[in-house]
């Protein structure tokens, strides 16, 4: 039997009446069209697929919408504000910290939770926080300078 939903996206009230086996991924992109939220495993693995619910970085695969019923969610189309990018995403643009970009949305989205826990995190500590989200490109090094960028501020005044 369907079951109704109400959750707060990107600061948007959204209903939906959906089958309780729905995935928070797939309101996501297939009921909000939101699809800079990606799909790059089946297995919980690879961290394409991260969001934030209430405030906190989650796989939106591994979670079935009816369990955030009334959260406030955040994808990666959130995070800009008035036009203007994220800190973090000016940091992976001036880095260079994405190739082909698949794993960007998600890396983006755990990297400011990770710098919301840890603002002085080491470079072994960016490494480990970032575990769970897989490049396939292994664009690793420019992810973390990307994310040190960011901690340094200096995306602030970079053109
Ligand atoms: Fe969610 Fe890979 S799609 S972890
Ligand atoms: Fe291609 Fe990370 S930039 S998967």
């Amino acid at each position: 039997m369907d079951v109704a939903i109400r959750l707060t996206v990107n600061g948007k009230a959204v209903e939906a009446t959906i089958d309780p086996r729905t995935l928070l991924v797939q309101i996501i992109r297939e009921r909000l069209q939101l699809t800079g939220t990606h799909v790059g495993c089946d297995t919980a693995q690879c961290g394409a697929c991260t969001v934030h619910v209430n405030g906190r970085a989650v796989k939106s695969c591994s979670m079935l919408a009816v369990q955030v019923q009334g959260a406030e969610i955040t994808t990666i189309e959130g995070l800009s504000t008035d036009g203007e990018l994220h800190p973090m995403q000016a940091a992976f643009r001036e880095c260079h910290g994405l190739q082909c970009g698949f794993c960007t949305p998600g890396m983006v989205m755990s990297a400011v939770q990770l710098l919301k826990d840890k603002p002085n995190a080491t470079e072994a500590e960016i490494r480990a926080g970032l575990e769970g989200n897989l490049c396939r490109c292994t664009g690793y090094q420019n992810i973390v300078k990307s994310v040190q960028f960011c901690q340094s501020g200096k995306q602030a005044t970079a053109a």
